[in-house]
């Protein structure tokens, strides 16, 4: 029998308390419900990657002109490390372009490695580190500031 296949829909407000918790999972630093609630209240673009019942990943783009920001992208514990999180951001990119992006922007820990792995795989480019960008345990961690040429990658 086909596996269901989950599918991008936008994040309502309904959403947040579960993506607040699937965060809090997932992140030594997680966003609050404020900070998707008003992702949502700005306009940008807020998406659940999920089954009829279940969320397995969610993702926060922000779009200015011709530039896509991601902001968030994450899968669900139970559901990493098994090509979602591949899936979800090809769907994002095919998304950017849609937009008349150009360029996708996003940052990551440099201790992240599977979210590394995964975009470098899918052809970010390094562009800088900046330096003490994000909260860590015991002081502040650089960001790995990546971007895809989407132009050149269509
Ligand atoms: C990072 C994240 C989105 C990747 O999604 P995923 O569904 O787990 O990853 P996938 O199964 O699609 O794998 C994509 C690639 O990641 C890498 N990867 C996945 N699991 C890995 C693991 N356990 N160890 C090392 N690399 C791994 C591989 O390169 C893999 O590609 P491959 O299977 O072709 O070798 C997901 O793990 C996640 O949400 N992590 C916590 C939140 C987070 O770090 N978000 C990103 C912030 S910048």
């Amino acid at each position: 029998m086909l596996k269901p296949q989950p599918v991008v829909r936008p994040m309502t407000e309904a959403d947040l308390p579960e993506i607040a918790a699937l965060d809090a999972q997932c992140y030594p630093f997680p966003w609050t419900h404020g900070n998707f609630a008003d992702s949502i209240y700005s306009g940008y673009r807020c998406c659940v990657y999920g089954l009829d019942t279940e969320i397995v990943g969610y993702a926060v783009m922000m779009l200015a002109v011709g530039e896509a920001h991601l902001l968030n992208i994450t899968i669900a514990p139970a559901w990493q490390g098994q090509g979602w999180g591949r899936e979800l951001m090809s769907q994002l990119i095919t998304r950017a372009r849609q937009d008349h992006a150009e360029s996708l922007w996003l940052e990551v820990r440099p201790s992240n490695t599977v979210a590394r792995r995964l975009y470098d795989s899918m052809g970010f480019d390094f562009v800088a580190v900046r330096k003490n960008y994000y909260p860590a345990v015991g002081g502040r961690e650089d960001a790995v500031i990546m971007r895809m040429d989407l132009l050149k990658h269509a």
